[in-house]
């Protein structure tokens, strides 16, 4: 789209710069709305220019989209490797932008020496305490916000805790106790860094679903006995260009009334597309259509402050490895960093603003 600054409704996206007049860009309209709009990142991608300088114009907040994961930050039982997740942060603050933390307790993209090292409960809880205050206390004052744990509720017996090392494969030694071990990771959180938000990330529970319905009877309860959680991600990868809006706005304003944040955290559109990698033309607009209503949605609710893609450019993104390259194009951008009309179409959500 040009920008003409004498047209009434792209005025309203369009900044004045000298004489000539520049598009308001993602970042500048969520700005504008007093939000997040956030984005995984790959450091090894950020010596490409047209990565860097996308991500940079673009987005003002980011979260590393593997390499504060375990089994890349505690590759060995003594030692930590902050290296990459440190570029990210210097990347950050070279461009003004937030960076949110994934992840500390989850069951996948663990190390060997973890998962084979057959420790007793009290050993794991030893463990899981010192990863915790070391990542959280290296990065204390620089990631505002932490996913504390990841997807602890069950794929298959909705509503249920998942079977994990951390719970009950031994577990830390709560297993018996709900929720319990959950609420150890929190408090450990809080103790390496009392001003970090503090946020239960979890997939598939976007809409009002027994998964949901089982996270929040424990983040009420949380909250009614103080326990240090600030916020719930909802990760919205979206498949089969099916998504019930109405649904995730009812759940977003439960949510919410609680206290705590949303932030929508790993959101991507998966299209099925050809050999080559194309998507048809008719489902990119369907696509920049479930983008619009779920920033919508979010926006419509106070409490709901951030909105994360998984990635943003088609070129670098999770689908097609992992639907073995028959999704993809799930991004704002295409593989040559050309705006898709989803781009546009989270810009105009983001440049509406809260109603
Ligand atoms: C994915 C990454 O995007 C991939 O690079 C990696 O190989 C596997 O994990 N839910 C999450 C994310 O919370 O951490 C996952 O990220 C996607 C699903």
């Amino acid at each position: 789209m040009k920008c003409r600054a004498f047209v009434l409704a792209t005025a309203a996206l369009c900044l004045g710069f000298g004489d000539g007049v520049r598009e308001q860009s993602l970042r500048d309209a969520a700005q504008r709305s007093g939000m997040l709009i956030g984005t995984a990142v790959r450091p090894a991608r950020l010596s490409e220019a047209a990565y860097a300088s996308t991500l940079a114009r673009e987005f003002n907040m980011l979260e590393p989209e593997d390499v504060l994961k375990w089994e890349v930050v505690h590759p060995e039982q003594q030692s930590f490797d902050f290296s990459q997740g440190d570029q990210i942060i210097d990347f950050a603050a070279r461009h003004g932008m937030k960076v949110r933390g994934h992840t500390l307790v989850w069951h996948q993209q663990n190390p060997k020496w973890l998962t084979e090292g057959k420790y007793t409960s009290g050993e794991l809880a030893q463990i899981l305490e010192k990863h915790i205050k070391t990542v959280v206390g290296h990065y204390r004052g620089k990631i505002f916000a932490w996913d504390v744990v990841n997807e602890a509720f069950d794929e298959l017996q909705l509503g249920k805790l998942r079977s994990t090392i951390w719970r009950d494969q031994p577990g830390i030694g709560l297993a018996g106790d709900g929720t319990s071990y959950i609420e150890r990771c929190f408090r450990w959180a809080h103790e390496a860094d009392p001003q970090a938000l503090l946020f239960y990330n979890e997939a598939g529970a976007e809409v009002v679903n027994p998964k949901s319905d089982a996270i929040y009877a424990m983040v009420r309860d949380f909250r009614q006995r103080g326990i240090p959680i600030d916020g719930v991600g909802f990760q919205m990868h979206i498949e089969n260009l099916r998504a019930d809006v109405a649904s995730i706005s009812a759940n977003i304003k439960r949510f919410t009334a609680l206290g705590v944040q949303v932030h929508i955290t790993e959101m991507d559109v998966a299209l099925p597309v050809d050999p080559s990698g194309n998507p048809r033309p008719e489902d990119l607009q369907r696509q920049a259509d479930i983008y619009r209503e779920v920033a919508t949605a979010c926006l419509s609710h106070r409490g709901c402050t951030a909105i994360q893609t998984w990635g943003f450019t088609d070129k670098y993104s999770w689908i097609g490895s992992h639907s073995k390259q028959t999704q993809g194009a799930a991004l704002p951008f295409d593989r040559n960093y050309g705006a898709k009309p989803a781009y546009a179409a989270l810009r105009d959500a983001m440049a509406t603003g809260r109603r």
